[in-house]
């Protein structure tokens, strides 16, 4: 049977392409029609989703390419650096693999954001396809072009903007992942209704219920509309010069709970969580939403089982991280605000109001 396949366009000029959304697309023809002939495919995934997965991706693949190489990278967001990406070439190397080659990330936002860069970096740049297997991975990290690795001293802090051939995100392989996977994708769902569509977080109040027991109309339709708001903001400002800020609310507290607490600690998807909450406060305190849009926004949030309450990093270090963030500039944090239900923009916050919020919601 045909699968349904919803399209979304991202429109890039030279670097446009399309998500694929829809249930069993990963053994479907269509779904892999038309990408430029090579010889040679490489499947980029890790232990875990390997043996869920990879068979059916190469067995798909097969009709399309003389050969299908497979390297498993550990799995983990701790892993998410030099050593790891320095598998993927090893890979290729050993195998020969020519400037046709093209590489298939096959798993969630951290095989998706090294095999991105890898494919940057292989021969000076070899295409790419993501093939999103996580929640969070089908709404945000597979669409857009960002890749990196992490520093010790800082997220994603190494990477280069380089845009997939094609997102091919098949909802059936959310069957597999871990309830708190599913719920740490949830965030960066709930995330585009504060900035981009505030009839979005209604409709997400309304059917958290069905998307926590992953009803798959539901997911279908947050998956179609994230991945909808994501091409329109990237369509503009694809380096992030200005709008594209907006797709990190709740990152800079967030990422300053990742690095804080080491990463893999808490998820990046639960980070971002907490980091809304702290974020919405934010707005609040800076006279820009009421107190009451941001009580639902952590009731959303706290419903869905994310950490509404950040760890005790001490306000110092918090403040230290922060300033760390892509967005600052000249030492002077910058943070993603709500300006009024389903707006967001870029604001400079004094330590002193930024204090006051993290002594609200840490313990
Ligand atoms: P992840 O890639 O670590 O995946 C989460 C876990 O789920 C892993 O253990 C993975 O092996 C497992 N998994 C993946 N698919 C599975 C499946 N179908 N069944 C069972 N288990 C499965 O984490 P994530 O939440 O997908 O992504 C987080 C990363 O994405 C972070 O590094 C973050 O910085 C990055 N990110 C990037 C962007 C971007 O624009 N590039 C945006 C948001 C997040
Ligand atoms: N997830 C942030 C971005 O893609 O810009």
């Amino acid at each position: 049977m045909t699968p349904e396949v919803n399209r979304v366009h991202i429109d890039l000029a030279d670097r446009s392409y399309d998500i694929l959304i829809g249930a069993g697309l990963l053994d479907h023809a269509e779904s892999w029609a038309g990408l430029p002939s090579a010889t040679t495919a490489l499947i980029v995934t890790n232990p875990t989703v390997a043996p869920l997965l990879a068979a059916r991706l190469t067995a798909a693949l097969k009709p399309r390419f003389a050969q299908v190489h497979i390297v498993e990278l550990p799995d983990g967001e701790a892993h998410k650096d030099w050593p790891a990406l320095n598998l993927i070439f090893d890979a290729l190397l050993g195998a020969a693999c020519d400037r046709q080659t093209i590489l298939f990330a096959l798993g969630g936002g951290v095989i998706g954001d090294m095999t991105g860069f890898a494919a940057a970096c292989y021969m000076r740049g070899v295409p790419y396809v993501q093939v999103p297997t996580t929640l969070l991975a089908q709404v945000d990290s597979s669409v857009g072009g960002k890749t990196a690795i992490n520093h010790p001293l800082g997220k994603n802090m190494i990477g280069v903007f380089n845009q997939p051939l094609r997102v091919v995100a098949d909802l059936d392989t959310l069957d597999t992942l871990p309830q708190r996977e599913l719920v740490a994708g949830l965030a960066e769902v709930i995330k585009y209704g504060p900035i981009a569509d505030a009839a979005f977080l209604d409709w997400i109040d309304t059917n958290l219920a069905a998307l926590l027991a992953r009803d798959k109309p539901a997911l279908a339709h947050a998956v179609r509309r994230c991945c909808e708001i994501k091409a329109w903001v990237v369509a503009q400002d694809e380096r992030e010069s200005n709008l594209r800020a907006i797709l990190n609310f709740g990152h800079t507290f967030g990422h300053a709970i990742e690095t804080g607490l080491g990463y893999g600690a808490w998820l990046h998807g639960e980070a971002v969580g907490c980091g809304m909450v702290m974020a919405a406060d934010l707005s609040v305190r800076l006279g820009l939403i009421d107190a009451g849009y941001a009580q639902q926004l952590r009731r959303i949030i706290e419903r869905a089982g994310l950490p509404v309450v950040g760890p005790p990093l001490g306000m110092a270090r918090y403040l230290e991280l922060m300033r760390l963030d892509k967005k600052a500039q000249a030492g002077q944090s910058r943070y993603v605000v709500i300006e009024a239900p389903g707006r967001a923009g870029l604001r400079n916050a004094d330590d002193k109001v930024v204090a006051q919020v993290l002594e609200a919601h840490t313990r």
